[in-house]
């Protein structure tokens, strides 16, 4: 072994979306060869990767209150353990990084993960820092080694990075760059090894996912609707999801798909973030309150038992009262089975945050509050609508107490099931037909059909009457 390959333990630390999660233990595959393996705590590791999110509020404070305890483990190492701080804060503010925290060794923005062999070696070579926030020409994706093993039989898979839409109050298509999509043919070869490594379930990830458009192996360019009928195609894949999508890009194709793949979970996340057409004007948005729910009706048309979910912002700037009903009725039109909801927090240098009439404080809470109740009854109404239903569960592994498994229903509900006399974590990345006994505010209890391998019929037995 090269003292290069000389064990070494890292620890990752990971904040925000699916997408950092993926990125976090690619950043982890790529240091395997150097000899780093995954250690639980910060104190004992040489080296410490903290994967931050910029999308919200209080990124940067979070990111040097713990830079801020990460001093004092790496000064109890003689100063030999590495820190790096990657992601999108990363991106955005590398150079406030390197100036209030020196230090940190490196910094590095999303695009440069398949660099950071090269810029360990120089960091712990030469003292001094590491800085990597541009937009390199490559392609990360060529130079980044092949994924290891998923965690569990649910794996993620990025097929698409960055944003070209620009609304007005997000920083990704500053953080993350412009819009890319990976070939086809890379994606499925992907995709193919997970299921050979265990995956029964895998998520595609984007920013802006519905956007894809990666060039085929027949030379044409993709769209995801014909990107996720090749993957469904592989055997002993039980499930796909895709992840995070934009109305403006729901095409007929991709449309059309929920109604012809069976794997495709009846479950989707879209993003509408207002009710108001004022408002989603402001937000730069490109679509109305009615193309959305135009969308909406298409989908269920295709797929009866499509379940939804969506991302709410209350108090853009220029948000009204009146546009504030506006989105609690489309919520109330729609109902979501579960959906996120935040502030409106200003992002240094996108257009919103510069701009009048910003919703105060006090007001904006309020109306999030109202977002979110409704939101929270609208969540429990549809886990009590699925009392007594049978459909497919795929199981994850042990739940929370003993003789118990946890899995996912397929409109992602986290699901617990007694398992008798099988142990729990034998069930994992198993599909079973299952019954639900109880419906609660988060999850569903559910009763394994004994007998009853699924896998065969699609999931709807009961639940699109
Ligand atoms: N303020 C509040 N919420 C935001 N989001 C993105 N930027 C902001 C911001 N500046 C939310 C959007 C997006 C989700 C990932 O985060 O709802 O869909
Ligand atoms: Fe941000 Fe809008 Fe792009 Fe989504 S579509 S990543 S909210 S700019």
């Amino acid at each position: 072994m090269t003292d290069n390959a000389a064990p070494k333990r890292l620890f990752v630390k990971t904040w925000g979306c699916q997408m950092n999660v993926y990125d976090s233990a690619r950043m982890a595959d790529v240091l395997a060869p150097l000899g780093y393996a995954p250690t639980q705590t910060p104190e004992d590791a040489d080296m410490v990767i903290l994967n931050t999110c910029h999308i919200r509020e209080k990124a940067s404070e979070k990111l040097f209150s713990e830079l801020g305890r990460l001093r004092a483990a790496k000064e109890a190492t003689g100063g030999r353990m590495v820190l790096a701080v990657a992601g999108c804060v990363a991106q955005a503010e590398g150079a406030e990084i390197t100036a209030r925290a020196p230090y940190v060794d490196i910094v590095l923005g999303p695009q440069s993960y398949h660099r950071l062999p090269e810029m360990v070696a120089r960091a712990t070579r030469a003292a001094g820092q590491v800085i990597e926030t541009d937009f390199p020409a490559e392609d990360k994706f060529d130079h980044l080694p092949e994924v290891s093993a998923p965690q569990g039989p649910i794996a993620f898979l990025t097929i698409q990075e960055g944003c070209d839409k620009f609304c007005s109050f997000c920083v990704v298509p500053y953080t993350r760059g412009s819009e890319y999509s990976r070939p086809a043919a890379a994606v499925i070869a992907e995709a193919g090894r997970l299921v050979a490594q265990g995956a029964r379930e895998i998520a595609l990830l984007g920013q802006n996912v519905n956007a894809y458009h990666g060039e085929g192996p027949d030379g044409a360019s993709w769209g995801l609707g014909r990107l996720l009928r090749e993957i469904a195609g592989i055997e002993g894949l039980a499930r796909l999801r895709y992840t995070t999508s934009h109305p403006r890009d729901m095409d007929d194709d991709l449309i059309a798909a929920h109604g012809e793949i069976p794997a495709l979970m009846p479950f989707l996340h879209l993003p509408v973030q207002s009710g108001s057409d004022r408002v989603l004007k402001a937000m730069n948005r490109g679509h109305t309150a009615s193309d959305f729910l135009r969308i909406v009706e298409r989908l269920r048309g295709v797929r009866p038992d499509l379940a939804l979910s969506s991302d709410f912002i209350a108090g853009h700037p220029g948000e009204t009262e009146d546009d504030h009903q506006a989105t609690l009725h489309l919520i109330e039109r729609v109902g979501f089975a579960q959906a996120f909801s935040f502030k409106y927090s200003p992002r240094p240098g996108t257009p919103a945050a510069g701009a009048p009439l910003q919703v105060t404080e006090a007001e904006k809470d309020r109306r999030l509050q109202e977002i979110q109740e409704l939101l929270r009854q609208q969540q429990h109404a549809f886990n009590r609508s699925r009392l007594g239903l049978r459909f497919d569960v795929l199981f994850t592994g042990p739940g929370r107490h003993p003789g118990q498994a946890a899995g996912r229903s397929p409109w992602l509900q986290p699901v617990h099931a007694a398992t008798g006399t099988q142990s729990p974590a034998a069930l994992a990345g198993q599909v079973l037909a299952c019954e639900v006994v109880s419906a609660h505010p988060n999850s569903l209890a559910v009763r394994i059909l004994d007998g009853k391998r699924s896998g065969d019929p699609p999931e709807q037995e009961k639940a699109a009457a």
